[in-house]
């Protein structure tokens, strides 16, 4: 059986704190936590916006959580400023396991899709920063359909513009609501835990697997079957 997966981009293959040496040069020692809080706006905009039905795209959700994370912690930025930090969104680092792992798949024969709540540019440019865009056989954004992660239609979206099926898809996420999601919609689904302090909401819903890198990821699947 060939195996699809569905690789979430923001905070599994990309790290969003890559911006906090930049913002160490505005915010000084609160960068770490304005950046945790900026990424937690940021996901709560989208969710928000997906009940809503108010659809705006995720760099609008970013530039929004922004705004409020500023007001947060009374740092008004200049214009200027606000763009050099939402650029530097644009171009952030991947982790430091994600090169090696994605080889590991790739040669191993796995079908890898990125699959985000970015609009498909903004994915298109992170994943060619980063240098691993041709590890990917295409990227599958949220924003065809107007809704976000973890709208059950999105992961069927998934599905149905990979050619996938059902248990032989799975999404790869450091987010636990996006394991969470991806599994109420039927798909298997890897959580990835690079740090033990990660927390998988207690839901009585289980991650297929669990892995602590993505070099871990080709033995762990193969495994499984
Ligand atoms: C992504 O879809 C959820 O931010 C995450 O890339």
């Amino acid at each position: 059986m060939t195996i699809t997966l569905a690789f979430d981009v923001y905070g599994t293959l990309i790290d969003t704190h890559g911006v906090v040496s930049k913002l160490q040069e505005i915010v000084g020692n609160k960068a770490k936590e304005f950046s945790c809080t900026w990424r937690d706006k940021q996901l709560e905009y989208s969710f928000r916006r997906g009940l809503m039905q108010n659809y705006e795209n995720f760099a609008v959700c970013t530039s929004d959580a922004l705004d409020y994370t500023c007001t947060y912690y009374k740092v008004p930025l200049a214009k200027q400023q606000k763009k050099a930090l939402l650029d530097s969104y644009r171009t952030l680092p991947a982790f430091k396991d994600v090169e090696d792992g994605l080889a590991r798949l790739k040669a191993a024969g796995f079908r890898i899709y990125a699959f985000s709540n970015g609009n498909a540019d903004a994915v298109e440019t992170l994943l060619a920063a980063a240098g691993i865009r041709d590890f990917f056989l295409g990227v599958v954004s949220v924003d065809h359909l107007k809704s976000f992660k973890p709208n059950p239609a999105v992961y069927s979206y998934f599905l149905r513009k990979s050619g996938a099926s059902g248990s032989s898809a799975w999404l790869i996420s450091s987010n636990p609501f996006d394991v969470i999601g991806a599994i109420s919609a039927g798909m298997s689904a890897a959580w990835v835990r690079r740090s033990q302090e990660a927390i998988f909401d207690p839901w009585g819903i289980e991650p297929t697997i669990t892995v602590r890198s993505l070099c871990d990821l080709n033995e762990q699947i193969g495994g499984y079957f």
